[in-house]
């Protein structure tokens, strides 16, 4: 594929870009967490597409996203505490993994061939007139190269993409900044991924979450221990200065980049995955120390992006 278009985010640039997926081919669109790779969840060759653009090692189970309630109804099964955590939390920054119904017509490279499949309402505008005008569910994973840091603006998608897929709709940058919190709903209902809900606001409705590891569970990328990988190395908890390192701040105190100088975990969620990439293209592989982030609310899914950042690799 020769050339990426870059669509705006009017009706015509989405009508352009349901078109695109109606061929199979793949959409980059913006998310209120990060930009979603797009494309159609019925289709095997769609989803083949995806992995390959994306480089990724082996099949992985994806998100479906759907524009409605009852587009989500046509693809799992939805008890009381299903419906009751999607009333409260979409559209938004939570996916629900669920059982397949049978007639759900997605492609098997969806769910890997799980019996659940991960569902997520996005609140994004864009992204839900373009699964509205597609007419269908899109399967989306991060649009970034595999194992790399993941897209908060188009930009950012076109440094890893482009060449590689149709088309990307610039939405300018996403407001949440870290993907989904996914919940398992099975016997317990388990974190299975601290994103953009935090875990604090779902307890609140559906008591204590177990912590994921129970229910059926595939060994996906965005679990691996290292993802979300920038090129330099990364050093946590860093409550001091050292020299050669550039340093990425929280809260009051020098650094070169900040994530929230006044210590705000929503602007440094949205932060983020932007910030790591300007402190890796500053680095040049010289260490990036990033100040200590409370394990609260969003510092939950911020702290566990950073942790995977730092891994050994
Ligand atoms: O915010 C987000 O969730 C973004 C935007 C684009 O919506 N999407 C995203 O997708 O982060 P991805 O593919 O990077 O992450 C999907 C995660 C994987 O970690 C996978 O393990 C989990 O969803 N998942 C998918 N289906 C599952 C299933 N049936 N059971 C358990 N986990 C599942
Ligand atoms: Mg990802």
């Amino acid at each position: 594929m020769a050339m990426t278009e870059i669509l705006p985010p009017t009706s015509d640039g989405i009508a352009k870009a349901a078109a695109l997926l109606r061929q199979g081919l793949l959409v980059a669109f913006p998310t209120e967490t990060v930009y979603g790779l797009g494309g159609d969840a019925r289709s095997d060759l769609a989803v083949a597409r995806i992995y390959e653009a994306k480089g990724r090692p082996r099949f992985n189970p994806l998100i479906a996203h759907v524009s409605d309630m009852d587009m989500a109804r046509r693809l799992a099964v939805f008890d009381d505490r299903a419906e009751a955590l999607a009333a409260r939390f979409w559209p938004g920054p939570l996916t629900l993994v669920l059982p397949l119904r049978e007639d759900a017509g997605l492609s098997p490279y969806v769910t890997a061939e799980l019996p659940t499949v991960a569902i997520r309402l996005p609140a994004h505008p864009v992204a839900r007139a373009l699964i509205a005008t597609f007419g269908g569910p899109l399967a989306a994973p991060s649009a970034n190269p595999s194992g790399r840091v993941s897209p908060t603006r188009a930009a950012h998608v076109m440094d890893g993409l482009a060449g590689r897929i149709a088309a990307v709709i610039d939405g300018g940058a996403c407001a949440v900044g870290v993907e989904s919190t996914i919940l398992g709903l099975f016997e317990a209902t388990e974190l299975l991924r601290p994103g953009g809900v935090a875990a604090e606001e779902i307890e609140a409705l559906t008591g204590p979450l177990a912590l994921g590891g129970h229910g059926p569970r595939p060994n996906a990328p965005g679990q691996l221990a290292s993802h979300y990988a920038p090129a330099s190395p990364v050093r946590l908890e860093a409550s001091d200065r050292r020299a050669g390192e550039v340093r990425l701040g929280f809260g009051p105190g020098e650094a070169d980049l900040s994530l929230s100088p006044s210590g705000d975990l929503v602007e440094a969620a949205a932060n983020l995955f932007h910030l790591l990439r300007e402190a890796d293209s500053l680095a040049q592989g010289r260490p990036i120390a990033v100040a200590p982030i409370p394990e609260t609310g969003l510092g939950r899914a911020i702290n566990d992006r950073l942790r995977r950042a730092a891994a050994p690799r």
